[in-house]
């Protein structure tokens, strides 16, 4: 049986310190150190943030809160439990009952996104950018087996973009299984920890995959929480993005022979999740572009829709074919709201046409998601 809430462990996922908002003592600051995007919270939730360390027991916390505000008891627990959903959501914290095997399961997610995003060697990727750089030369042996040291400032570097899912010199897309950086593979754990808790039925669906990073981490959480009987979509041309063909995708030209780092085999996704001893029957691929296969595809019930094609076009082709099969209580996440125009427009006038009514929530610099009710 899952414990109660009170009984859940908290733990924070990511190092931050609240910044006091200037004029207003009441407010604070907490900002993400990958995307330095800032998130709002108030005195009390800055006390919890200061408060939660590595491990917290979350009756503990709200009693020593009910003490430090003068409120009762159940406010207190009440407040840690809203503040612990929504920085869940955002990737801040992460909460569980506390028992061996969620702390395995934990560790297992975790090693699975470091893994994905290619954060467990990153210092290959500074290796192969000297050498592209510069080409070889003497002492080439040491120098690539130092780069972590004596390119300290490169690494660091490299490394927060690959934690970002930031495209720059190509670093989140070139060498890594998934782009889209730790955040929104936090939050796809959030999305599917409410799904399993809650009950919500489904599949779990990507569309634009690419090498298929983010699709094996749906795969791995179905896996780890006992629910691979789920299934676990896979839609893309594997063959890169289609050329732009409307106007609202006019200066967005990443079909394969611009971005080949974008075009993923068929094969080599399977291969990948083979890698990760992760594909199996319940692994259900569509090859092909979205317009002729999504509209007929044998899926019937999705509890996580996540879309990450970078076009209007194929944002849209996606929510027209996928949204109505997205259950009451499952997750909508789109990638590429923020960073790219076109997809915005998609999501926007999708929703208007459908009087959505369920805020958006960001999740970092491009990511957001909501839940349907
Ligand atoms: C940005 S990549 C996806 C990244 C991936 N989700 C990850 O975890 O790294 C975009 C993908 O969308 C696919 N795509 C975009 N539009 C498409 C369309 N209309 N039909 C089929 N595939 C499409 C491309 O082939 C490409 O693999």
């Amino acid at each position: 049986m899952r414990p109660s809430r009170p009984e859940r462990c908290i733990r924070r996922l990511v190092a931050a310190t609240p910044v006091p908002v200037p004029d207003d003592s009441t407010r604070f600051d907490l900002l993400h150190p990958d995307t330095a995007l800032p998130y709002r919270i108030n005195a009390a939730s800055a006390w919890i943030w200061t408060n939660l360390e590595e491990e917290t027991d979350a009756e503990t916390l709200a009693g020593r809160l009910a003490g430090a505000f003068g409120i009762g008891p159940d406010a207190a627990a009440e407040g840690l439990a809203a503040f612990v959903e929504r920085m869940s959501a955002l990737g801040f914290v992460a909460a569980d009952d506390g028992s061996p095997e969620a702390r395995l399961r934990a560790r297992y997610l975790g090693l699975l996104k470091s893994a994905l995003a290619n954060l467990l060697y990153p210092e290959h990727e500074l290796r192969i950018e000297l050498l592209e750089r510069e080409g070889p030369q003497p002492d080439l042996a040491r120098r690539l087996r130092d780069i972590r040291y004596s390119n300290a400032e490169q690494f660091e570097a490299l490394v927060a973009h690959k934690r970002d899912g930031r495209n720059w010199r190509q670093r989140a897309t070139r060498f890594s299984h998934t782009m889209i950086g730790l955040k929104r593979l936090q939050n796809l754990e959030y999305c599917a920890q409410r799904v399993f808790a809650d009950g919500v039925p489904g599949d779990f669906l990507e569309a634009g995959v690419c090498q298929g990073g983010g699709a094996i981490f749906l795969r791995g959480l179905q896996v780890a929480h006992g629910e691979g009987e789920r299934r676990t979509w896979l839609a893309d041309s594997f063959e890169g993005l289609p050329e732009p063909s409307l106007e609202q995708d006019r200066g967005y030209d990443f079909h394969e022979a611009v971005q080949p780092w974008l075009a993923a085999g068929l094969e080599a996704v399977k291969d990948n999740f083979r890698t990760y001893d992760l594909l199996s029957d319940a692994v259900r691929f569509l090859p092909g572009w979205f317009a002729d296969t999504l509209p007929g595809a044998p899926v019937e019930r999705l509890a996580i829709l996540r879309i990450d094609a970078d076009l209007y076009l194929s944002t849209k082709q996606a929510l027209d074919a996928l949204y109505d099969k997205v259950e009451p209580g499952g997750f909508v996440v789109v990638d590429d709201y923020h960073a790219f125009p076109p997809c915005r427009a998609a999501v926007d006038e999708f929703r208007a046409g459908r009087g959505i009514a369920e805020p958006i929530t960001r999740i970092d610099w491009t990511g957001i998601f909501w839940r349907k009710r």
